[in-house]
């Protein structure tokens, strides 16, 4: 648990520096995975130590996984190979981690096996039947609360079938949870999705030696695969980046460089909803790291425009909704955002927590069954906000204090430390 700290972000003139954020947490899960389920030692530089993927590198651990820890900061994880984990002797814990629990679900369905996954009281009232159904169907045998629907529950795994399957939502969770279990047994898995989504499971399991196929619509992989220990860069994150970009457009007279964030185009979707708004973001030095594409972002303060978003853009950016709304707050019309009924179902009901928030310091923002519409403009008040627990509701409402008329206490600010550890001292050093 974290601590349940109230933090006060008073209204800036200018932000202006360089910014290195952290690694990216997509990338950081896979990664402990991947390099765990690898034949050999595995070098990862620039993990996200945030709670989520400590989360995931604890249950490797459990399972039998040794790991050292350089001076450097950098990772070293000895995999013990697909069929080397041992069967953990309690109950793995996924704290808030959604990845974690349902990339989990998929690996241990095929590890001949017993275990039990549970997480903290936010990731236990999350959908687990998206995962747990088709990975039953595969055949690994599941059970757990509100008929299997909820964690915790518990697999038998091992003796799986291939499979294809279509998925009714565009999740990269649900890809690659079906992607592990069929890394795992003899011919092709395939995944089919409604738009596409992040695809780093896919990269990260080609760099490591698995035959995966990404094609327009989905991806499979032919099993049994066998992956071999690599080193692993790990970029910085887009989703962390975000709020950076966004402070950056919205406090007048700002001028922010970002270093090395990853700009997966699966992912920058929140550069492309920030470039339509009229915001001015140029991405320079643009290269690859261990497979993913990365560039450096320089963010100048911009008079935004509302614009309507929807589509395949939502997966693109569906972690950055809530500073989304935080931007077309501040922007003059109309933004709207639709086909985003997902974002009821993250680490809080994100539509639910935004409106609220933003409401309560004078946004004209309205929820709708499957998005929100925001009317940008109206001066923002100071006051005091909730974060829900959500890492992300917390740093977007640190970033509408920034041009606020006073200064707004936010409550409960320790779960940044699932996604962005350092969030505060670099914003406190920016202003
Ligand atoms: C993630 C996928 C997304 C995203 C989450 C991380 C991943 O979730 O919201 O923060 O690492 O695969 P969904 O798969 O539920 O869309």
């Amino acid at each position: 648990m974290h601590k349940i700290e109230t933090r006060t972000i008073a209204p800036v003139s200018a932000l202006r520096g360089e910014i290195l954020v952290p690694g990216d947490k997509s990338i950081s899960h896979r990664a402990i995975m991947f390099a765990s389920l690898a034949e050999g030692r595995s070098r990862v530089r620039g993990l996200l130590r945030g709670e989520d993927c400590m989360s995931t590198l604890a249950a490797f651990q459990t399972m039998g996984v040794d790991v050292v820890e350089e001076t450097s900061g950098d990772l070293l994880i000895d995999g013990r190979g697909l069929g080397g984990l041992q069967e953990p002797d309690t109950v793995l814990d996924c704290g808030n981690s959604g990845t974690t629990m349902r990339l989990m679900s998929g690996i241990l369905s095929g590890q001949p096996f017993f275990s039990v996954l549970t997480g903290d009281q936010y990731l236990r009232r999350r959908p687990m039947g998206r995962v747990i159904e088709p990975l039953t169907a595969m055949g690994a045998r599941i059970s757990g609360r509100e008929q299997s629907r909820k964690a915790p529950f518990a697999i038998n795994g091992g003796q799986l079938q291939p499979f294809e399957y279509r998925s009714p939502v565009a999740s990269a969770q649900v890809k690659s949870a079906i992607l592990l279990a069929g890394m795992q047994v003899e011919g092709v898995t395939t995944v089919f999705e409604p738009h596409r989504s992040r695809d780093h499971s896919e990269r990260m399991l080609r760099f490591f030696g698995a035959e995966v196929t990404s094609f327009d619509g989905g991806a499979s992989v032919r099993g049994r695969a066998s992956l071999t220990a690599r080193e692993v860069d790990v970029p910085g994150d887009i989703s962390s980046a975000a709020f950076f970009l966004v402070a950056g457009l919205i406090v007048p007279g700002s001028e922010l460089l970002l270093k090395n964030v990853g700009i997966n185009p699966t992912r920058s979707g929140i550069v492309d909803i920030l470039q339509a708004m009229g915001g001015n973001i140029e991405l320079l030095n643009q290269r690859e790291l261990s497979g993913e594409p990365v560039a450096d972002l320089l963010v100048k303060s911009s008079e935004l425009h509302g614009i309507e978003i929807g589509g395949e853009l939502v997966p693109r950016a569906i972690d950055e909704f809530p500073v989304v709304s935080v931007a077309a707050a501040c922007a003059e019309g109309v933004t709207t955002i639709s086909d985003a009924k997902e974002l009821r179902v993250k680490e809080t009901d994100r539509i639910a927590a935004m409106c609220d928030t933003l409401r309560s310091i004078g946004a004209d923002i309205v929820p709708l069954d499957d998005g929100m519409r925001i009317v940008g403009g109206k001066p923002l008040q100071g006051g005091e906000v909730d974060s829900f627990g959500d890492h992300r509701i917390a740093m977007s409402m640190a970033v509408a204090a920034l041009t606020a008329e006073a200064a707004v206490s936010i409550r409960d600010t320790g779960c940044t430390a699932t996604s962005f550890p350092n969030f505060w001292d670099i914003l406190a050093d920016l202003s």
